[in-house]
C-alpha cells in the first residue's frame, strides 16, 4: 500500500476486453474460402472479400489491399500482423477502384491488372503458353511457374520498399520507401548499390540527391565503414536467422538473431532503413535493427530550407523568416517568408542562427578570414543564400547556394547566417534549440516520426511528446479495440499510431551492452556525481550523444528492472532529465541519461554563483511542471520521493529538470514484497507522513517542494531537523513558516523584503515573490490534505509570471 512509485491502473478487464477482440478479429481476417494458387484462366476480384491466395502456412497472403475509400492495391501481406503490413505491391502509385477492378492470369502466361473501366495498370513482362499457376510461396514470394515446375517471374525481382528473408537485392534492384505513413506512393529514400558496388541508402528527390548511408561525407573511405568496393558481385540478402550479407562486406545481425521469427527490412518512410521482427503472439512488430540512430543523418529529411534538430527536442523546424511551405506535408520544407530577389534596390542583412549548419551547397569555401569579410562574400553574390561561420583558430567561411540538409545541435559549432531583406534583419543571435520551450502547442517544431511530421492537417503544427512505452501499452489497448471497430466499419486509421509507438520506442530509449557503456564512458573515467542510488559517469555515445551514465547499486531482478526501466524511461518531459536507455548485463545495472550542462540547483542557491530572482522563478515553475507531470499527466503515475535541490539540473538556459525520477521504484524491487522497508528521501525534505507511518501519496513529493521553493526565496537551507533530545526546540523550517505565517495575517506586504534573499539587493518582483512564499508554505502543511496539487501550483505560477503579476 505505501508505495512511493508508480501507481497502476486497473488494467485486467482491459486485458480480457483485449484477448477477446483479438481472437475475434483473427477470426474474422481469416479467409475462409482461400487458396494459395491462382491456375490460367481464372481471376480475383476486387469485388469479393474472400478472393485471395494465402501461402500453404498461412504467414501471407496475395490480393486486394484498400484502405481509403475507393483505392485498391494488388499486394502481398504478413496475414496475421497486426495491421496487415504490407510487404509488396504491383501497383504502388496507381491504385485501382473498389468496384470491377481484377487481376486475370490470362492463358498467354501475363497476369494483368485492370481497373474498372478495363485498363491495364500493371502486368508481368513475361508471356509464355507454357505457365501454369500463380503460386503464393511461403517465403512471400508470388511466383508464375510453367507445367515442369520452373519459375517464369517472381514478385521477389521487383521490390517495393521491403526486402524479405532469402528474397536477393541485386545491381538492378532497389528498395523505395513510401512517401508518407499508410501510403505506398513512392517516396525519395533509396536502398540500393551505387556504381561503386556499395550498398547505400540515398535521398533522390525532385530538387538534390545525395548519399547518407554508410557516411554523409561525399569524401568518405568506404573501408572506415567496414565496406568494400571491390566485390562486383552487388548482392544483399537477409536469411532466416536474422543476418544481412552483403557482397561489400556490409554485415549486421538482428538482436532476436535466431531461425523461426518473422522478419523483414523495410526502408521506411522517413528515410532509415529498419529490420522487424513479428512477435506472432500480438502481431505487432518489433525494431530489431535499424541503420541510422540519429535522424538527422538522414537528408533531406526535414525538406528544402528545413532544419533538423537534435537535441531536447527532436524534429523539423524551420529558420527565423521561413514558413512552411506545406503545412499539410513537412517533407516539403520550408519557404522563405519575403521575395528572394536580390535586385539591387534591396537591401540585405543577415540573421544569425548559431549551433545549426546546412549540409552541403557550398558556393564558396575560404580560410583564415573574418566574419565581417566572410559576410561581404555573401552579399556580393546574388547566389548565396546564407554563410556558415566557424572560429576554429581561423575563421573558415561557406557560402551557400542551397539550403538543404540542415541541422541544429549544441555540438555544432558556429552560426548560419541566413540573407533576409535588411528591414527583416535581427541584431541578436537567434537559436532554435533554446529559444522556443517545446510546449504543447509548440508550432515551428514537429516530431521526427510522430503523425503530423507528414501529415499535420491543420495549420498550427502540435508539438507532440514520444509516446512512452506506458502510453504504447495503452494505445495497443485502445487500437484492439478500436481494431475491433474497424473489422466492423473499415475505418483503421487509428492504427497508424502504433507503428509510431514502436518507432520512436526504437530510436529514443534502448537497450546498451556493458561493452557499449565502458567504451563511451571511457571506462569510467569522469565521475560527475554520486548520489543514494550509485555513481554517474559522463560519457559520450557513438552517434556524439553526450550522456551521464548512472551504475545502480543494490538493483536486482532482469525482466522486471527492463519493464520498469522502460516505463521510466518512456516518460519524456522537457523538466525531466531524459533517460535515454539503460544496460542490464550479469550482475550490471546502469541507466543511460542525458546529460545536462549547468550545475544542480543548490549549487545555484546556497554559493556565490547564485541566481537572480527572474531565473529563480522559472525555475520554480519548472520544477512544478515536472512534478506535475510525473503526477498526473503520466499514464502510470510516478512519485519522486526524493525532491531536493540537488537533484533539480539546470541546462544551458537554466531550465531545471529533476534527476532520479522513478529509481525509488528500482531500488524496492529486489524484494517480494511490494511495501516500503526502507525510508526513501532526504533529511530535511521528507514529509512528516514517513514518520508517522502513513501511506505514502503524491503530497509527499508537494511537501519537499514547498521546502525547495523557501529555500529559493531565502537563499539559504531551512534544516527541518530536531536535534535528538531537545524537543522543545523548533527547526529552523517550522520556526520560519510560524513567524511568517504571523507575518502575512497583519496584512503588510512589508513582510516579503525581510525574508527574500538579501543577496538580491531589492531586486525582485513583490508580487512574484509572495506569491512562491505563500505557495512554499501551503505546501509544507503538517495535514496532508490542505497541501495544494502540483497541478494547481502550476496554475498559480504561470499566472503571476504574465505581466500582471510582474508588473505591480
Ligand atoms: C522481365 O524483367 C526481368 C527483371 O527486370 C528481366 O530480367 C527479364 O529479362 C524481363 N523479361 C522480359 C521478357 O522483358
Ligand atoms: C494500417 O493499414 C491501413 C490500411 O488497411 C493503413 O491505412 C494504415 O496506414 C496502416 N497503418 C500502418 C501503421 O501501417
Ligand atoms: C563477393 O561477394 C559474394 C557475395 O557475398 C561472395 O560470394 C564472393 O565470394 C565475393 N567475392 C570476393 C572476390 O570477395
Ligand atoms: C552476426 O552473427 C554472426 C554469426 O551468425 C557472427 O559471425 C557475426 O559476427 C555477427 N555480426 C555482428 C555484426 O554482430
Ligand atoms: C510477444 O508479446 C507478448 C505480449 O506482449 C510477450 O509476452 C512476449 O514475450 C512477446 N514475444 C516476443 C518473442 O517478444
Ligand atoms: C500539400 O501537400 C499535399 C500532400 O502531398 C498535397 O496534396 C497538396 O496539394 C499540397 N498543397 C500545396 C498547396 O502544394
Ligand atoms: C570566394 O569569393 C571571394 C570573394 O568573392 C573570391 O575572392 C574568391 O576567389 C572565391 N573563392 C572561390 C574558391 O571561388
Ligand atoms: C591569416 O591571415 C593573416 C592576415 O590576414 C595572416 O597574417 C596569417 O598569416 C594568416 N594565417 C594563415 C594560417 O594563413
Amino acid at each position: 500500500m505505501n508505495a512511493c512509485f508508480q501507481v497502476s491502473k486497473p488494467i485486467k478487464h482491459q486485458m480480457m476486453t483485449k484477448t477477446f477482440i483479438l481472437l475475434l478479429f483473427c477470426s474474422l481476417i481469416r479467409p475462409s474460402s482461400s487458396i494459395n494458387f491462382l491456375s490460367k484462366g481464372s481471376s480475383l476480384s476486387v469485388d469479393d472479400d474472400s478472393d485471395l491466395i494465402t501461402s500453404s502456412d498461412n504467414t501471407f497472403t496475395c490480393g486486394f489491399y484498400g484502405f481509403q475509400l475507393n483505392a485498391y492495391w494488388f499486394a502481398i501481406w504478413f496475414t496475421n500482423s497486426n495491421n496487415r503490413t504490407v510487404v509488396w505491391t504491383a501497383n504502388p502509385n496507381r491504385p485501382v477502384s473498389g468496384r470491377g477492378s481484377k487481376v486475370t492470369f490470362h492463358s498467354n502466361g501475363v497476369l494483368v491488372l485492370t481497373d474498372v473501366d478495363g485498363m491495364v495498370l500493371w502486368e508481368t513482362n513475361m508471356t509464355s503458353t507454357d505457365a501454369d499457376r500463380a503460386v503464393l510461396l511461403n517465403t512471400g514470394n508470388l511466383v508464375l511457374k510453367n507445367q515442369k515446375g520452373q519459375t517464369l517471374w517472381q514478385s521477389f525481382d521487383y521490390p517495393t520498399d521491403t526486402l524479405l528473408p532469402t528474397q536477393t537485392l541485386t545491381k538492378s534492384k532497389r528498395l523505395i520507401s513510401a512517401s508518407r505513413k499508410g501510403s505506398f506512393q513512392s517516396g525519395y529514400f533509396n536502398l540500393n548499390y551505387d556504381s561503386n558496388n556499395v550498398l547505400t541508402l540515398s535521398y533522390d528527390g525532385p530538387e538534390i540527391s545525395s548519399v547518407y548511408w554508410p557516411s554523409r561525407d561525399p569524401n568518405y573511405e568506404v573501408w572506415k565503414y567496414g565496406r568494400s568496393s571491390f566485390n562486383s558481385s552487388r548482392i544483399a540478402v537477409l536469411d532466416d536467422m536474422g543476418v544481412f550479407i552483403s557482397s561489400d562486406r556490409l554485415q549486421f545481425n538482428a538482436s532476436d538473431m535466431g531461425f523461426g521469427i518473422k522478419r523483414r527490412i523495410t526502408i521506411d518512410y522517413d528515410g532509415n532503413l529498419r529490420i522487424y521482427s513479428l512477435n506472432d503472439s500480438t502481431g505487432l512488430w518489433l525494431v530489431t535493427w535499424q541503420a541510422i540512430a540519429q535522424p538527422c543523418n538522414i537528408h533531406g529529411i526535414c525538406g528544402r530550407n528545413g532544419i533538423c534538430i537534435h537535441g531536447e527536442k527532436t524534429g523539423c523546424s524551420y529558420p527565423p523568416r521561413y514558413e512552411w511551405s506545406n503545412h499539410t506535408d513537412l517533407s516539403q520544407g520550408c519557404k522563405p517568408t519575403f521575395n528572394k530577389k536580390c535586385v539591387n534596390s534591396i537591401s540585405f542583412g543577415f540573421v544569425e542562427l548559431s549551433h545549426t549548419d546546412y549540409y552541403g551547397f557550398d558556393l564558396n569555401f575560404t580560410r583564415n578570414i573574418s566574419l565581417e569579410d566572410c559576410r561581404d562574400i555573401c552579399l556580393g553574390d546574388c547566389r548565396c543564400d546564407a554563410y556558415k561561420y566557424k572560429l576554429n583558430g581561423e575563421g573558415f567561411c561557406y557560402a551557400k547556394s542551397a539550403l538543404f540538409n540542415g541541422y541544429s545541435n549544441l555540438n555544432v559549432e558556429g552560426a548560419i547566417y541566413l540573407k533576409v531583406p535588411k528591414a527583416m534583419e535581427t541584431p541578436i543571435s537567434t537559436s532554435i534549440l533554446t529559444s522556443s520551450m517545446p510546449t504543447c502547442t509548440d508550432a515551428s517544431v514537429v516530431m521526427i516520426g510522430s503523425p503530423s511530421m507528414y501529415e499535420s492537417s491543420d495549420t498550427k503544427v502540435k508539438w507532440i511528446y514520444p509516446y512512452s512505452i506506458a502510453f504504447a501499452v495503452g494505445v495497443v489497448e485502445v487500437l484492439l479495440i478500436l481494431l475491433g471497430l474497424w473489422v466492423f466499419y473499415g475505418n483503421n486509421v487509428f492504427v497508424a499510431n502504433l507503428e509510431d509507438g514502436y518507432r520512436l520506442i526504437s530510436s529514443h530509449f534502448r537497450g546498451f551492452s556493458y561493452h557499449e557503456l565502458v567504451k563511451a564512458t571511457k571506462n569510467f573515467k569522469v565521475e560527475i556525481g554520486r548520489g543514494g542510488s550509485g555513481a554517474v559517469y559522463k560519457g559520450i555515445l557513438e552517434d556524439q550523444r553526450v550522456v551521464a551514465v548512472k551504475r545502480l547499486e543494490d538493483v536486482t531482478g532482469g525482466g522486471e528492472f527492463w519493464a520498469e526501466v522502460s516505463t521510466i524511461g518512456h516518460i519524456n518531459h522537457m523538466n525531466l532529465v531524459r533517460m535515454w536507455g539503460f544496460c542490464s548485463e550479469k550482475r550490471h545495472r546502469l541507466v543511460v541519461y542525458e546529460y545536462v550542462q549547468n550545475l544542480s540547483l543548490d549549487k545555484r542557491l546556497f554559493s556565490s554563483s547564485f541566481l537572480q530572482w527572474e531565473q529563480r522563478f522559472k525555475v520554480a515553475i519548472g520544477i512544478a511542471k515536472g512534478l506535475a507531470y510525473l503526477h498526473h499527466e503520466c499514464l502510470e503515475w510516478v512519485i519522486h520521493c526524493d525532491v531536493k535541490p540537488e537533484n533539480i539540473l539546470l541546462d544551458a538556459a537554466f531550465e531545471p529538470k529533476i534527476a532520479d525520477f522513478g529509481l525509488a521504484k528500482l531500488s524496492e524491487r529486489g524484494g517480494q514484497n511490494d511495501e516500503f522497508t526502507r525510508i526513501r528521501g532526504t533529511k530535511g525534505y521528507m514529509a512528516p507522513e514517513w514518520a508517522h507511518n502513513l501511506p505514502i501519496t503524491a503530497k509527499v513529493d508537494v511537501y519537499s517542494y514547498g521546502i525547495v521553493v523557501l529555500e529559493m526565496a531565502k537563499g539559504i537551507r531551512l534544516p527541518n531537523v530536531i536535534v535528538q533530545g531537545a524537543e522543545e526546540e523548533e527547526s529552523a523550517l517550522m520556526g520560519f513558516v510560524r513567524l511568517t505565517k504571523r507575518k502575512i495575517l497583519k496584512g503588510k506586504e512589508l513582510w516579503i523584503d525581510e525574508i527574500i534573499d538579501p543577496r538580491l539587493e531589492g531586486l525582485f518582483s513583490k508580487k512574484q515573490a509572495i506569491k512562491l512564499v505563500e505557495i512554499g508554505i501551503a505546501c509544507v502543511e503538517e495535514d496532508r490534505n490542505k497541501r495544494p496539487t502540483m497541478d494547481s501550483v502550476v496554475q498559480v505560477l504561470i499566472d503571476c509570471e504574465s505581466e500582471l503579476c510582474y508588473k505591480e
